[in-house]
């Protein structure tokens, strides 16, 4: 596709010869308006070599510029220099691309030959999967897709939070209270009940803790009855959670948890301590990140058991070994900051060049509005209720608004979940943000609904207007105000993917799909699409085609399906 602004820039270089072509570059601003041109070159910087004003030098570069096949316009406004995209050029040239692409308008191979890990959702075993990790979930599922469709070759992998002192606490209590029926009938509910009986009845009972540390250190012992009940509350809790991941069409590559590691520890602080970089304390062992501003790092206790950045520490260098990723991403919440800062630290210590590469991709906290969710305060709210209560809420306006809709349920299943995950991915990663039920499940303003209706909406134009690909369109005949500011935002699309993975915010897509359906509804109220003349129809169909892959891929990319009728 032509790059406009890199034929603003060469044309700026033939007249500029002081500037290198990626001085220039950074010299071209968009306007905050698109009557002011679709980019501006600004002439500060010229103003000492050449001795002139910026205005004047504005001007003068207007005039030796002359006329251009890519733009329809150049002209000076002050110190700048702003040019205007010609419109059938543009039109030209992103329909044809869409055309040729089709649903892989916007990919690249930019990724090619290089491994990304997106590290995400990662939930405790036997703790409830609850609405805190939505958010990882959601974000890094996005993120995946989105490496993926730049070419990257991408591994999943959820870090299971299933080894630790918790699990020696929960075999005894089972031993005790347990009941393997009444737990399989209801997993989670179960084994939360007995980690909480647990809990309060070893305030009492010291001698309670003493007996979890034993069946923990028999778990890491390898005593049969302790891995077989491990093992089985492992099973039961995926089979959980993965009623969660199948709603919301997650898999991943791998599930190696933090217990997946427990046997690569040794070799770790092995490396650790030839390397010199541990300390002992007190019989335990530590790094000291004083020097890092950081408070020390506590590798392995006194009765010999590692910790949760130990484990971290192993799992890195595996994945290096393994899968010598370009990069290492993880998606966890930003309580643990100091934690992923204090790991890669410690990585980098040991002389591992790679440190720079894992990447930990904090996110805000989610919070509820008091009783929306009847929540008795301190009640978990589980993921699961939560999807399953947009679905029904969504389902209830079907009802209301399109009783006779085809697959009612499914569809309520995409939109209801769909709305939940666009909330979601709606805002920068780093803010906190509380749930709202109205404003996520509304068709109107900046909503998922909104943006599946938009699609919904172009594809049932097409289906009217018979719509084929393989016709011939004029794509040169869109240019009126509403066509072009369409044309615009979806020939931005592609980059704003790239900006999505850089900056690993999937919100850039979430707000360009919303600007895209916004223009969408404005043209169609605007413009009669399905007219008599059979050229100008086809070419305002071949435009609504654009929009519908577009918004199809956008919402892809999102984790977000894309219902044809709603
Ligand atoms: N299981 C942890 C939790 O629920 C999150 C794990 C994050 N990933 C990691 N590699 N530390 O808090």
């Amino acid at each position: 596709m032509i790059n406009f602004k890199e034929q603003a820039v060469k044309l700026i270089a033939t007249k500029v010869s002081d500037l290198s072509n990626e001085e220039i570059l950074e010299l071209i601003e968009v306007p905050p308006s698109y009557d002011m041109g679709d980019y501006a070159f600004a002439t500060f910087r010229l103003a000492k070599t050449f001795r002139k004003s910026p205005n004047v030098i504005a001007a003068e570069l207007v005039e030796q510029l002359g006329d251009s096949e890519y733009f329809q316009k150049i002209e000076q406004v002050g110190p700048y220099v702003n040019f205007f995209i010609d419109r059938e050029k543009l039109a030209e040239a992103v329909l044809s691309q869409i055309f040729t692409e089709k649903n892989n308008y916007g990919s690249s191979t930019m990724g090619d030959g290089k491994k990304v890990i997106v590290e995400f959702s990662s939930p405790n075993i036997a703790k409830p999967f609850h609405i805190g990790h939505i958010r990882t979930t959601v974000i890094g599922n996005s993120l995946s897709k989105i490496y993926k469709f730049l070419g990257f070759d991408v591994v999943t992998i959820n870090h299971l939070g299933d080894y630790g002192t918790q699990f020696g606490m929960l075999i005894s209590a089972y031993k005790k209270w347990g009941n393997r029926e009444v737990i399989e009938a209801n997993p989670i509910k179960e084994l939360l009940a007995l980690y909480v009986r647990f809990n309060s009845e070893a305030d009492e009972d010291p001698s309670l803790k003493d007996e979890a540390r034993y069946w923990f250190k028999e778990l890491e012992d390898k005593n049969p009855e302790a891995i077989e009940l491990w093992q089985w509350i492992r099973d039961i809790s995926l089979k959980e959670f993965n009623r969660v991941y199948d709603m919301l069409n997650i898999s991943f590559d791998s599930y190696a948890g933090e217990s997946f590691y427990s046997d690569k520890m040794p070799a770790v602080l092995e490396e650790m301590k030839k390397k010199g970089i541990v300390q002992e304390s007190e019989g335990a062992l530590i790094v000291d990140l004083e020097p890092y501003g950081m408070p020390p790092a506590l590798i392995m206790k006194k009765d010999g058991s590692t910790l949760y950045t130990t484990r971290d520490i192993a799992a890195a260098i595996y994945r290096k070994d393994h899968y010598d990723f370009y990069k290492n991403l993880y998606v966890v919440a930003s309580q643990q900051n100091l934690h992923f800062k204090a790991w890669i630290k410690i990585v980098e210590l040991m002389g591992h060049q790679w440190a720079k590469d894992c990447i930990h991709i904090p996110f805000g906290m989610v919070s509820l509005e008091e009783g929306t969710l009847s929540t008795r305060k301190g009640r978990v709210v589980f993921l699961e209720d939560v999807l399953n209560t947009a679905i029904e809420n969504t389902l209830k306006i079907i009802e209301e608004r399109n009783p006779n809709l085809e697959n009612k349920k499914n569809v309520a299943k995409q939109i209801g979940i769909g709305a939940i995950l666009f909330q979601e991915l709606f805002n920068q990663r780093i803010k906190d943000y509380t749930f709202n039920w109205d404003r996520t499940l509304s068709f109107e303003g900046e909503t998922g609904p909104y943006v599946q209706y938009s699609h919904a909406r172009a594809n049932s134009l097409l289906v009217k207007g018979g719509f084929s690909i393989e016709e011939t369109a004029d794509f040169s005949l869109l240019t009126n105000e509403d066509e072009i500011n369409i044309i615009r935002l979806i020939y931005d699309f592609p980059n704003t993917i790239v900006d999505s993975m850089e900056k690993n915010e999937p919100y850039f897509i979430t707000r360009q799909i919303v600007e895209i359906a916004k223009a969408f509804n404005k043209f169609y109220n605007s413009t009669p699409i399905i007219v008599e003349d059979t050229k100008l129809k086809n070419s305002r169909l071949a435009l609504v085609y654009s929009v519908k892959t577009v918004l199809n891929t956008g919402l892809g990319l999102l984790g977000i399906e894309a219902p044809d009728k709603m």
